[in-house]
């Protein structure tokens, strides 16, 4: 039987959740702390840009199984199943925050007036869902696995493809405890069951590290060949052929084998930290993820470093165009991408900034004023320089085009299609200088040489 769904928190995972499990046949009710997020959700405008999105979600407003509301407790009193989305950004300390995983489950647990089971989408460090069921036990004074049951269901989406990631997941992790959570997970997922989607049943313990596990190795993967791509440089040799000759072979795959400016983003970032902070606190060194934590800054640095160097030295009075904002492409993202690296050192060292990104702006300009959920992530003393400067010498930009109008260097920081193919003879015409630093190895290094530009890309050879 369709199930009546809550999912608290509307973000980038919860919105998709509430869309994909509505789109199953569900009813379901995405809840918000926020209500302009939730005033635009109803009225079928996604809050994130994710392509496919906005069809899904004025699809199943349409149908009346989809609503907003900010009403949180009405939503979860009425609701067989909830799931938390809200999110879990990184404490001062390396930890994950999780204040407003425990808000949500006090609201749950304040508002259970009948059986439901609890499902955490959030990533969430281990022994995390322990602590909900507790809360939401004392709250409630209901007894876990009779009043109530706890699930784990981390979510793998990728931001960019995150509405046919739903409908197509690798697998379906399900930490559960009980034969009634396991029951109504297998209803509402049912969809996924029938196209073969691979369920992994495990415990709650298991189901928490298996998120961390999968994010802290991608995340470990990014920065070898990251930092394979620096030896490459400096030695002479090719990363792409390294790369491609590593992903031949079946053990490696080629999948995360793209040098580029660093990982950003609202999950490797915070889950590597995560990771290790759990790791301290359980007694056990995650030597290894503390190292990826400290090569991935590298690398941001490093590339600032690099393009102030293929600039001549200094880029004090120079114009430069950065071409993408966001973490990656496909998102509006920019939590921690390493454009803000990029932007803040150019901006300390006196050059005029032009930037464009085709999602990116908007998040972009919060994140630099300091106001609003991205301004949150910026170190607070970096974000008043970047404030100060930004009045003057950061300017966002209609189109590529116009960003590389009267600019001496560029840098391409997001690998967005449209720079795949940028029209460099266009790029040429527009630009006063005849820098190029590709820090996604997106351009035709020799194509870009035959129209006088000066490339750099990240551990490839200078063509010859
Ligand atoms: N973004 C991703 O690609 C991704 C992928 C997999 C997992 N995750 C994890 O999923 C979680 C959510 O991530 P996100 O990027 O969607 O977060 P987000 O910050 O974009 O959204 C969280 C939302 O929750 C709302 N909220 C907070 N407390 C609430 C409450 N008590 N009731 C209702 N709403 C509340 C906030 O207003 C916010 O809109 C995090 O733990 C994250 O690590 C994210």
């Amino acid at each position: 039987m369709a199930k009546k769904i809550a999912v608290l928190g509307t973000g980038y995972v919860g919105l998709v959740t509430s869309v994909g499990l509505a789109d199953f046949g569900n009813t379901v009710v995405g809840v918000d702390l926020r209500q302009d997020i939730v005033d635009t959700l109803n009225g079928g405008t996604p809050t994130i840009y994710e392509l496919g999105l906005e069809d899904y979600l004025q699809r199943n407003l349409a149908t009346g199984r989809l609503t907003f509301t900010s009403a949180g407790g009405a939503a979860i009193r009425e609701a067989d199943i909830v799931f938390l989305a809200v999110g879990t950004p990184p404490a001062a300390d390396g930890h994950a925050d999780l204040s407003q995983v425990e808000a949500a489950a006090r609201s749950i647990g304040e508002n259970l007036t009948a059986y439901k089971v609890v499902v955490t989408k959030s990533t969430v460090p281990v022994g995390t869902n322990r602590r909900v069921q507790q809360i939401i036990a004392e709250t409630s004074g209901a007894t876990p696995g009779e009043g109530f049951s706890v699930a784990s269901n981390p979510e793998f989406l990728r931001e960019g493809k995150a509405v046919q990631d739903f409908f197509h997941p690798d697998r379906i992790v399900l930490g559960v405890e009980d034969d009634n959570a396991r029951r109504y997970l297998e209803d509402i997922y049912r969809a996924l069951n029938l196209i073969q989607t691979p369920f992994v049943w495990c415990n709650l313990e298991t189901a928490e590290l298996i998120k961390y596990a999968s994010n802290a190795f991608l995340a470990t993967k990014i920065t070898f060949i990251n930092q394979m791509a620096n030896l490459a440089e400096a030695a002479g040799a090719d990363i792409h052929t390294i790369a491609r000759s590593m992903g031949m072979d079946g053990r490696i795959s080629p999948k995360f084998l793209h040098p580029g400016p660093g990982y950003g983003g609202s999950c490797f970032p915070k889950d590597t930290k995560a990771v290790v902070a759990t790791g301290d606190a359980l007694g056990v060194d995650m030597s290894l993820i503390r190292e990826v934590v400290h090569a991935n800054n590298e690398q941001k640095r490093i590339t600032a470093t690099k393009l102030v160097r293929l600039m001549g030295g200094g880029v004090a009075g120079k114009t430069v165009a950065v071409l993408g904002l966001a973490f990656k492409a496909e998102t509006d993202d920019v939590r921690e991408s390493p454009a803000i690296e990029i932007v803040q050192e150019l901006l300390r060292q006196g050059a005029q900034v032009r930037a464009f990104d085709p999602e990116g702006i908007e998040n972009f300009r919060t994140a630099v004023l300091g106001e609003g959920p991205f301004g949150g992530g910026l170190d607070p003393q970096l974000r008043g320089e970047i404030a100060d400067a930004a009045a003057q010498r950061l300017l966002y930009c209609q189109d590529e085009f116009a960003a590389l109008e009267g600019a001496d260097g560029m840098i391409i920081v997001t690998e967005w299609n449209a720079f795949r193919n940028l029209d460099l003879e266009r790029a040429a015409q527009l630009m006063t200088g005849r820098v190029i630093f590709d820090a996604r190895n997106v351009l035709d290094p020799a194509q870009a040489q035959r129209h006088g530009f000066t490339y750099a890309g990240v551990g490839r050879v200078a063509p010859g």
